[in-house]
């Protein structure tokens, strides 16, 4: 779970890499390092801390070549320090290596390179990698990295240069992503495409077990067993402009504000005013929908409480029995998932590790597996037998919001696919939820109108320690995601609990100091709510609410009341939870918390 660089060409390699670096520090920022080969020396850059931390080593020792490799890191074998920050370096100085992902045999690898006299220098599971390299090298370094990968268990996408080839860059993958980007006389490596987009839009994607070795002439792709791959290359059709702030004060803000259209891009040539589904993506006959017997749902985190919600209306519309479980639970518990059992995995980025884990499981059960990702080309799209994808645009900010409410749009897609084919809803029905799923962008906007009264909130409450987040029903999937926000980006212990549930346990801890956040907008469950926020008042708590507009009964109740337009109850969680993610980032901008890089988190979780 790092970010890695690479670049080859006609320009000075230093600034290009700290620029890839800085769009790729969502996915780890504890330390960064540079390896820069010039003049048949390579000079290492390494600093522990953010990313800045390296831009004011690298502006004192200016190292410059045309051919260089960079690292932003998440910690999983040793600690944050200078020391185990990548690039790692062999022996001899020569080869300098940066690694993404997890070698799970490094401990046996390391004590035999040790007993063969390699010396290594960090604690990281990574440093094996170059020191293998270092023994198989004989004068081609992509053949070095083939044999060495050959050795390893585990996760990798790695970039390595040698002093000895100063005209070659050679990367592969396993498990953790990696592109190439084309240029003119220039080629780019990152583990995500916006860390290359200032540069070229056309990419390679590699894919498992595949190797590439860059130089002047071009890119030549083999798998590790040296077979030769044609890979097409892939135009990137979102700018570069698409992954910058916008003029916002952080890409969380940019990524609320970008909802709307998150939801209208998601929809688009999917659903029609006149009930037409289209969802080729499915790869499930009519036939093979109307016998499914159950549909599982696999996500971690955010795209878990998107699954909670996508139960409630597959259930509803489609009337198909849904579970929903986190992925790293799901893996381990020997699902009964079988050929008529269709798996959704749930994840933005498409590289969470137990969420791929999740589905490899369900597929070796003979489960038909679909993915839900909004990242063209990442590991789960190859996995999948049916990919959906959300068209939200890149997420930058760690934390999940317009990713949520467009997995949100697509659920009510496939419900209503699912529920057309298994003709479960009448026309009539359809009609109306599809008039209202249309009519989701616009009433986002009005929801964004909103957010000044929702900062004055935050302003009133945000020194408080804990706060407890209430919901039953359609509710419940967004207090869950209201109190992760929360504790995610302010640090502020939240909990999300069944409203029904409190009086089992967490009424105990509710007085005067923790601010209650009750969804209460309307449906079914509707008064048994508004009966849990008398009982929270009766114990001296403050009650924040999000209810529908002209609510006076809970207007009267509440202390503050976050107002969203009356929709229909299963379509009010995309609504209902921006108000909540607006509240999470003001309180923890008001905090002083960097909401975009939040501490111990990354964007994609490529490690179980
Ligand atoms: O990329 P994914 O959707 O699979 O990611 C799942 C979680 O890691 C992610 O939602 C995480 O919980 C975010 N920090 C939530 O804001």
């Amino acid at each position: 779970m790092c970010g890695i660089v690479g670049y080859i060409g006609n320009k000075n390699s230093t600034p290009i890499l700290l620029e890839g670096l800085k769009k790729l520090e969502y996915r780890g920022y504890d330390s960064a390092g540079l390896a820069i080969l010039s003049d048949g020396e390579i000079s290492i850059v390494r600093r522990k801390g953010h990313l800045e931390e390296l831009e004011r080593a690298v502006k004192e020792s200016n190292p410059e070549g045309w051919v260089g490799i960079g690292h932003t890191r998440w910690a999983t074998h040793g600690r944050p320090s200078e020391m185990n920050a990548h690039p790692h370096i062999d022996c001899t100085g020569r080869i300098a290596l940066v690694h993404n992902g997890i070698i799970e045999n490094f401990f046996g690898l390391r004590e035999e390179l040790e007993s063969r006299g390699h010396t290594f220098h960090s604690e990281t599971d990574t440093e094996v990698l170059v020191h293998l390299i270092e023994e198989n090298y004989r004068g081609d370094l992509a053949e070095a990295a083939r044999q060495s990968l050959k050795r390893v268990e585990g996760s990798f996408a790695i970039v390595v240069i040698c002093k000895d080839e100063p005209d070659v860059v050679v990367a592969a993958r396993k498990d953790s992503p990696l592109v190439v980007g084309l240029g003119k006389g220039e080629y780019f490596v990152a583990s995500d495409i916006p860390a290359i987009l200032g540069h070229t839009r056309d990419v390679l994607i590699l894919k498992d077990g595949e190797i590439a070795k860059v130089n002047q002439d071009g890119v030549k792709i083999t798998t590790l067993g040296n077979q030769p791959v044609d890979r097409e290359v892939f135009r990137v059709k979102w700018g570069a402009e698409a992954a910058e702030k916008g003029g916002y004060e952080d890409f969380m803000l940019k990524e609320i504000f970008e909802q709307p259209v998150a939801i209208r891009e998601t929809l688009r040539g999917r659903i029609g005013a006149d009930c037409r589904i289209s969802l080729d993506e499915v790869a499930l006959t009519e036939e093979e929908i109307k016998n499914l017997k159950k549909v599982f749902m696999v996500a971690c985190g955010t795209s878990y409480h998107a699954g909670l919600m996508g139960k409630r209306i597959i259930e509803k519309w489609a009337r198909l029995p849904v579970e929903t479980d986190i992925s790293s639970e799901f893996r381990y518990q020997d699902p009964l998932v079988d050929s008529d059992t269709l798996v959704i995995a749930i994840t933005q980025s498409g590289e969470t590790a137990d969420t791929l884990a999740g589905i490899r499981e369900a597929k070796r059960k003979g489960a038909r597996v679909m993915a839900i990702t909004n990242v063209v080309g990442s590991s789960v799209t190859r996995e999948a037998d049916g990919v959906f994808y959300t068209h939200a645009g890149p997420e930058i900010g760690v934390a999940a919001t317009k990713t949520l409410v467009a997995q949100m749009a697509a659920l009510y897609v496939l419900a209503l696919y699912l529920a057309r084919a298994r003709e479960t809803l009448s026309l009539e029905e359809m009609e109306k939820i599809v008039a209202e799923v249309l009519r989701l962008p616009e009433l986002t906007e009005k929801v964004l109108s909103n957010h000044a009264e929702i900062e004055g909130c935050a302003r009133k409450y945000h020194a408080r320690s804990n706060f407890l987040f209430l919901g039953r029903g359609m509710g419940l999937p967004v207090a869950l995601e209201g109190a992760l926000k929360l504790k995610e980006i302010s640090y502020i212990h939240a909990e999300g609990c069944p409203a029904g549930e409190m009086k089992h346990g967490p009424i105990a801890l509710i007085d005067g100091d923790v601010p209650v956040v009750v969804v209460a907008t309307r449906g079914q469950v509707h008064e048994k709510v508004t009966s849990n926020i008398q009982e929270v008042r009766a114990r001296g708590a403050t009650v924040i609410t999000v209810a529908n507009e002209g609510d006076e009964e809970i207007a009267k109740l509440a202390d503050h009341v976050f107002c969203v337009p009356e929709t229909s109850e299963f379509l009010s969680p995309i609504l209902a939870v921006i108000p909540l993610q607006l509240f999470a980032y003001y309180v923890a901008k008001l905090r002083g918390c960097n909401v975009d890089q939040p501490r111990n988190l990354a964007k994609s979780v490529t490690v179980e």
